[in-house]
């Protein structure tokens, strides 16, 4: 293998003749890049006999280190030349990006607030979770057909555990249950997921589920609790309905409405009293205990709070939309 004596000046005198950066980097690329004489010359070593392999070696180390230096003590020199650096203070400025916070942000920390001030703690929990918190100890046994109804996210496992995305903040509900001294007044916001898209779905969405452990509490309790929520959250006496529902972790169960100027009553919650099976699970004495919990979709709200007509636009990127929301 023949190395060029005189790559090095020649190199060196091209260099000289740089205008700008962009033929600088072209420059580096035929003497450092991929196609270089360097670098070929490298991959065409292990053909040589290893007597000769190693001065040769040697030799292109010695020439890849000096066109590195050179390339390296040149650029500066250019980046004087190129135009964009040259300081101009007549410019005017970049336009200056104020982000803000995003809605469901926003309507999520309103409503967080709002259960803080009546001293619930807050539970964030897991995402990914097993089968048992999100399913099992909420009274959902095996084949049972509620929970079809949730479409579920089940993630491939090696272990012996069958994980999923959890389908509801629930399973935030029994982990607290489990752990927490009662009396116990919670609120578990976060992400859930389900395998459903349209304009009023989304395969991720937030919720914002309550639940309150304690002696004595009634059904009453928790209307009084949700009806002023929903009037301090739309700031304006509401006209709220609760009718009669299922699911399986409470019971009696119901769907909370409200009405909402000229597009009628409108579901906007799920509640209920937390079934015996639920207390008894996580160990809670239901001679002594009773629970009440409750349930809502974040985008849902925060929709009618905004006027949205496409829960999707909330995570569109798109930031016409979210512009409009500014902090
Ligand atoms: N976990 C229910 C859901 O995701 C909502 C709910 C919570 C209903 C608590 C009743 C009580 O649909």
């Amino acid at each position: 293998m023949q190395i060029p004596q005189d790559l090095i000046e020649t190199a060196a005198l091209k260099l000289k003749s740089v205008q700008s950066e962009a033929e600088f980097f072209q420059l580096r690329a035929q003497y450092l890049g991929k196609k270089s004489f360097v670098v070929t010359a490298f991959s065409k070593l292990r053909d040589l006999q290893s007597d000769k392999k190693v001065n040769v070696a040697k030799e292109l180390n010695i020439l890849k280190n000096n066109l590195t230096k050179l390339f390296e003590t040149s650029i500066e020199d250019i980046e004087g030349k190129s135009d964009h650096k040259k300081l101009d203070v007549s410019l005017p400025a970049d336009p200056f990006l104020v982000g803000s916070e995003h809605p469901i942000t926003k309507i999520s920390q309103k409503i967080i607030n709002y259960f803080t001030l009546l001293n619930y703690q807050i539970f964030s929990g897991n995402e990914i979770e097993t089968d048992f918190y999100n399913f099992e100890a909420l009274n959902f046994p095996e084949n049972h057909p509620a929970r079809q109804m949730h479409d579920t996210f089940y993630l491939n496992s090696s272990s012996k555990t069958e994980y999923l995305l959890r389908t509801h903040t629930s399973n935030t509900q029994v982990h607290a249950m489990l752990n927490e001294d009662l009396p116990l007044y919670m609120l578990s916001p976060g992400r859930v997921f389900r395998c459903d898209s349209d304009t009023t779905h989304l395969p991720m969405f937030t919720q914002i589920e309550g639940l309150v452990v304690d002696e004595d509490v009634t059904f009453g309790d928790l209307k009084g609790v949700l009806i002023d929520f929903l009037e301090d959250f739309f700031n304006e006496k509401m006209e709220v309905r609760f009718r009669p529902s299922y699911f399986p972790f409470t019971e009696p169960s119901a769907e909370v409405d409200i009405k909402f100027g000229k597009q009628g009553w409108l579901e906007i919650l799920g509640c209920g009293m937390v079934h015996p099976n639920v207390l008894n699970g996580c160990n809670i004495d239901t001679k002594k205990f009773r629970g009440f919990a409750f349930g809502m979709g974040v985008e849902r709200l925060a929709m009618l709070y905004y006027g949205v007509t496409d829960i999707r636009e909330f995570y569109s990127s798109n930031l016409d939309f979210l512009n409009q929301f500014p902090s």
